[in-house]
C-alpha cells in the first residue's frame, strides 16, 4: 500500500489567499490535527492483531499516509493564516486528548472484526468528507490536497476491509456488526474532534477567556463542516458502510442510512446556524 505522493507533489505555488473560506478554514486545521495524531492508533491497532507482521506493515504505512495528510493539511492551514502552527496546535492537542480505550490498551470494539467494522466507518466517513472539502473549496490547493486525502482514505477503507475478510475468527451476526458500526458512528461525538477544533481555533493566548466547552466546539465543528456536504457524498459514504457490515452499497440499508444522514444533517444546519454562528463570532473577536 503506497500513496504515490509526497508534500512535494503538491502545487503549493498556486496558492491564492483570495480564495481561502474562513469556515473551511476552521474545520482544516481541526482535521490537520486528528490526521497528524494517528501515529498514536497504530500502536494500539497492531495490538489487537498480535503476531501478524503482514497487518503491522500494513498498519504503520497507513499511520505514516495519516500523519502526511495532516502535513499536508497544517502547512495549507500556516499559509492561509499565518498565526497557526500544527506543531503548537499538536503540542496542546496531545497534552489534553487520549481516547479512554488507548489507556487501557484492549480492543475497545471486542475483537478483530470490531475493530476492522470501526476502521472502516471512520475511513468511509474520511474519504467522502475529503471529497465534500475537494468539491467545496475555490482554493486550488486545498482542492489538490483534498483530492490526494480522498484517494488515500479510499486505500484506507480497502485495507481494513480486506483485513477484515482475512480474519479467522467468528465473524459477528448483521446485528452486532450494525451496531458495532453505529456505535463508532455515535463515538465520534465525542470530545476528539471538540478538543481538536478548539486547540486549532482557540490560540493558546485565549485560552483563559475562551474556556474549552465540549458542547460549543462540537457545535462550531459540525457548523464549520456542515455546509460543504452534498446528498451524494454522504450516498457514497453509506455505500462503503453498508458493504463493510455485510450489506448491498444500494440496498434499502443504504438507502435509509443516507436518507436519515442527510435529514439530520440539514435540520440541524437550520436549527444551529443562530447560535453556532454566535460561538464563531466569538473566534472571529478573539483572532
Ligand atoms: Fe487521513
Ligand atoms: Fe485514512
Amino acid at each position: 500500500m503506497q500513496s504515490g505522493w509526497t508534500l512535494d507533489d503538491i502545487n503549493w505555488s498556486a496558492f491564492d489567499p483570495s480564495q481561502v473560506d474562513l469556515r473551511l478554514l476552521r474545520a482544516v486545521k481541526a482535521a490537520s490535527l486528528v490526521e497528524y495524531n494517528a501515529a498514536t492508533y497504530a500502536g494500539y491497532l497492531k495490538g489487537v492483531f498480535p503476531g501478524d507482521e503482514k497487518a503491522h506493515a500494513a498498519f504503520d504505512q497507513w499511520a505514516r499516509e495519516e500523519t502526511q495528510h495532516g502535513e499536508a493539511l497544517g502547512r495549507w492551514a500556516q499559509m492561509a493564516d499565518p498565526t497557526f502552527s500544527l506543531e503548537d496546535a499538536a503540542r496542546r492537542f496531545r497534552a489534553g486528548y487520549t481516547p479512554a480505550h488507548f489507556e487501557s490498551g484492549k480492543a475497545a470494539r471486542g475483537g478483530q472484526f470490531g475493530e476492522m467494522i470501526a476502521r472502516c466507518v471512520v475511513e468511509s466517513g474520511t474519504s467522502s468528507y475529503y471529497t465534500a472539502m475537494r468539491d467545496a473549496s475555490t482554493e486550488p490547493v486545498l482542492c489538490q490536497i483534498a483530492g490526494l486525502i480522498a484517494a488515500d482514505e479510499y486505500r484506507h477503507y480497502r485495507l481494513f476491509l480486506d483485513t477484515m475478510h482475512n480474519i479467522t475468527e467468528k465473524r459477528p451476526n448483521f446485528l452486532k456488526r450494525l451496531w458495532i458500526a453505529g456505535s463508532r458512528v455515535v463515538e465520534a461525538q465525542d470530545d476528539e474532534l471538540a478538543y481538536a477544533f478548539y486547540c486549532a481555533n482557540v490560540p493558546e493566548k485565549d485560552q483563559a477567556r475562551i474556556p474549552y466547552d465540549r458542547k460549543t466546539h462540537a457545535l462550531a465543528y459540525e457548523h464549520a463542516i456542515m455546509r460543504q456536504y452534498q446528498r451524494r457524498h454522504i450516498e457514497k459514504m453509506m455505500g462503503m458502510v453498508s458493504v463493510s457490515v455485510g450489506a448491498h452499497p444500494k440496498g434499502r440499508f443504504a438507502a435509509i442510512g443516507t436518507w436519515a444522514i442527510w435529514t439530520f444533517l440539514s435540520r440541524k444546519a437550520k436549527r444551529y446556524e443562530r447560535l453556532v454562528g454566535e460561538t464563531h463570532k466569538a473566534l472571529n473577536q478573539a483572532a
